[in-house]
């Protein structure tokens, strides 16, 4: 299993996602994630977005990937935005790919960064296509969608 998902994952990944909060305008970006691994049980990954509609640079993000026995996985992220993120989660392996599912387990803001209550990534890996949904609390607003994408293997 760790093997197969390292192996999966490697290499660059583009596409196009969408983004939605009640306090914000909807928006869609652009997005290239690069996957790598070195023998090691986790998998480090560097990502960045760019609006669709003016071609501006968006979020940026840079982590890693743990895989634990027992289908279990860590997921450490640390946002150009000031906010690191800490999950908890498993991993499922399907007939034709492979599900993550992560919830937050802590959401740290530097002081000059927005504030982040709780936050969800699942994420679908089959062999060329990666699909994932990003939710997201913050104060006065339940854990709801902020993001929806699909990557191609680059
Ligand atoms: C593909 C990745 C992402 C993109 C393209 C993206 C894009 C955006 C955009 C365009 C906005 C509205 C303008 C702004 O406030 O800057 C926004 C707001 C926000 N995003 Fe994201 N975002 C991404 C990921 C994330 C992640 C991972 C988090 C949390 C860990 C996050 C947290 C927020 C927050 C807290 C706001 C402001 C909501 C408010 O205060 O009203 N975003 N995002």
């Amino acid at each position: 299993m760790t093997v197969c998902l390292q192996d999966m994952l490697g290499g660059t990944w583009k596409g196009e996602g969408r983004g939605s909060y009640p306090t914000i305008q909807d928006f869609t970006y652009t997005e290239t994630t690069s996957f790598a691994h070195v023998g090691k049980p986790w998998i480090s990954f560097n990502q960045s977005t760019k609006s669709k509609e003016s071609g501006a640079p968006l979020h940026s993000e840079s982590g890693f990937l743990r895989l634990l026995p027992e289908g279990k996985i860590e997921l450490v992220v640390a946002h150009a935005f000031g906010i690191v993120e800490i999950y908890t989660g498993s991993i499922q392996e399907l007939e034709d790919h492979i599900v993550l599912e992560l919830r937050s387990a802590a959401v740290v803001s530097s002081p000059s960064a927005k504030v982040v209550e709780s936050t969800e990534r699942l994420i679908e890996v089959y062999p060329d296509l990666l699909r994932y949904s990003f939710l997201m609390a913050i104060p006065d607003y339940p854990h709801q969608l902020h993001l929806e994408a699909e990557l191609k293997r680059a």
